[in-house]
């Protein structure tokens, strides 16, 4: 056995380890994205770098063995820094979208492209749950929304975009007709209370998704009504009263209790609200400094006062979301705050972290040419969008399984598993630091089950091993010079005959999203 230090703390490995296993068997987390298993390393990524006491520069700890009483540095910020150089220029060479377009434009930040795979499956109700997850009134949204994130759809550059919309209101009045209309699962209750004010989309979501934290929520109207501006800003002929109240119902039924014609004007009645639940969420469309004064909140630029990441006021346990904070012009965007609003309140509530939206790293592939755009496109129908009196009233299902099958999939299948995108966002990355030509889209081989993505490769040499180390895989290589080396089967050779029964390991081992194979 060899005794090294890492970081001051002592460790003991077998000889012949590196240090790349010391520092794993301490628990530490180094970035090594080009070694796999007992292959040899490639050193190809240099983001294992650390620092052995005594030596002129860092080394790769995947390729350095352990001495007798070495002495390692490991997460100092000049090793931090270095590895984060390193990952930023793997990133400046890389080609791909972590998320669709379409999601990331939607301010509700919906999965549009999971739910139209669904759609294209005919499987309506679980696209209505990944609906369900950003979006609490959908059929509400597919009515009013002015379709912000088909502005942003990648079919809509090449032809015209998904009615990712209209498909969306397709699922939501699939299932309120349903004899069995959704209701989400329900975290045991937590024994707290919150009243929300205002039954409006930014109240009505907060209550929905509180209610499935296990909260017990009360949403305070002052109309007879609940809707707010859903009921003052959209006559009946655009948004149908049937199908506002069907949705008001459906958050209802989560267990969220009314009182309605109850208007909050005093601070006194702002008081005996703080009194009676555990906390308050301010999500009414009030936001005038009068009215704020009346109820004893501190009024900012332009509406309540509140601490941006948390949302709460000047007052104890009480929050702001929606125009109560700010004008929100989109009902979309009133969506998106009431669950922002209700994940502030709910981490005050339970003491769980809020998301930290600021670590939420993104590769974003560059702009495509025509010509980009006519790779990307090839597999999916050629059809034209739908009409959308096709799209509305009595809708075939050949019709919307059509339109949900001309999206691209521009998001990432490997977001969960990529290595690079989780220590992107552990190192903070900019992936724009050394953006170049290398985050411009290059294509796609296509085997049986099997598909390699080449501008995500970063050239890391695993699958090179892997296909090597396989005796029915013809074996792949990796090509081109400096930073455009990318991995490819030999001229002349497919895919999958380049692979052979690798694939699936060669998929699970990539640090990218670059090799991906069909689901069993
Ligand atoms: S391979 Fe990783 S970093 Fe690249 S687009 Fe996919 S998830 Fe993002
Ligand atoms: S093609 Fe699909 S995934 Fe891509 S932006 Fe359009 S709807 Fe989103
Ligand atoms: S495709 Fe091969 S060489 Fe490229 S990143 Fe994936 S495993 Fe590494
Ligand atoms: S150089 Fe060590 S894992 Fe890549």
């Amino acid at each position: 056995m060899t005794r090294l230090t890492i970081d001051g703390v002592a460790v003991e490995v077998p000889d012949g380890a590196s240090v790349l296993d010391a520092a794993r068997a301490m628990g530490l987390d180094i970035p090594a994205l080009c070694k796999h298993g007992d292959f040899p390393p490639n050193t190809s990524c240099m983001c294992c770098l650390v620092k052995v006491d005594g030596a002129a520069a860092p080394v790769p700890s995947c390729a350095t063995t352990v001495r007798e009483g070495m002495r390692i540095e490991s997460e100092t910020e000049e090793i931090r820094a270095l590895r984060r150089t390193g990952l930023e220029l793997l990133l400046g060479d890389h080609a791909g979208d972590c998320k669709a377009p379409c999601e990331n434009t939607c301010p509700a930040r919906m999965d549009i492209p999971d739910m139209l795979r669904h759609v294209v499956e005919g499987d309506y109700r679980t696209a209505l749950e990944v609906v369900k997850q950003d979006i609490a009134i959908p059929a509400i949204l597919g009515r009013v929304c002015p379709e912000v994130c088909e502005n942003a759809c990648r079919r809509g550059q090449h032809d015209s975009p998904a009615a990712i919309c209209k498909i969306k209101r397709f699922v939501a009045d699939r299932d309120l007709a349903s004899p069995t209309p959704y209701t989400p699962e329900l975290a045991a209750p937590t024994g707290k209370r919150v009243a929300i004010v205002g039954g409006g989309p930014t109240g009505l979501t907060a209550a929905y998704h509180l209610a499935q934290r296990g909260h017990r929520c009360t949403i305070v109207e002052r109309e007879p009504e609940l809707g707010g501006r859903l009921r003052r800003e959209f006559p009946p002929e655009e948004l149908p009263r049937d199908v506002l109240a069907a949705e008001i119902n459906a958050v209802l039924s989560v267990g969220v209790e009314t009182r309605t014609a109850t208007p909050i004007a005093a601070s006194e009645q702002l008081d005996a609200l703080a009194e009676e639940f555990d906390a308050v969420l301010l999500a009414c469309g009030k936001n005038d400094k009068g009215w704020l004064a009346g109820v004893g909140v501190a009024a900012g630029g332009s509406g309540a006062k509140v601490d941006p990441a948390t949302r709460r006021t000047s007052r104890e346990r009480v929050f702001a979301a929606g125009n109560a904070v700010r004008s929100y012009k989109l009902v979309v965007q009133s969506v998106a705050e009431g669950k922002l609003g209700a994940e502030c309140v709910d981490s005050f509530l339970t003491s769980r972290p809020l998301p930290d939206r600021r670590r939420a790293f993104e590769s974003r592939l560059a702009r495509m040419t025509a010509g980009e755009l006519c790779d990307f496109c090839e597999g999916a129908p050629i059809a034209p969008r739908a009409e959308t009196s096709a799209l509305v009233g009595d809708v075939s299902d050949e019709v919307v399984q059509l339109e949900a099958s001309r999206c691209l999939h521009c998001d990432c299948e490997a977001l969960e598993n990529c290595l690079l995108h989780h220590y992107a966002e552990q190192y903070d990355c900019d992936a724009r630091r050394f953006a170049g030509p290398g985050q411009q889209y290059r294509g796609r081989l296509e085997g049986r089950g099997v598909q390699l993505e080449i501008g995500k490769c970063i050239a890391c040499g695993i699958c090179v091993q892997i296909a090597a180390a396989t005796p029915d895989a013809g074996g792949l290589a990796l090509w081109g010079r400096s930073t455009a080396i990318r991995v490819a089967p030999p001229e002349g050779v497919s895919l999958e005959a380049a692979l052979g029964s690798s694939a699936r390991r060669c998929a699970e081992a990539c640090p990218t999203g670059a090799i991906t194979v069909d689901a069993c």
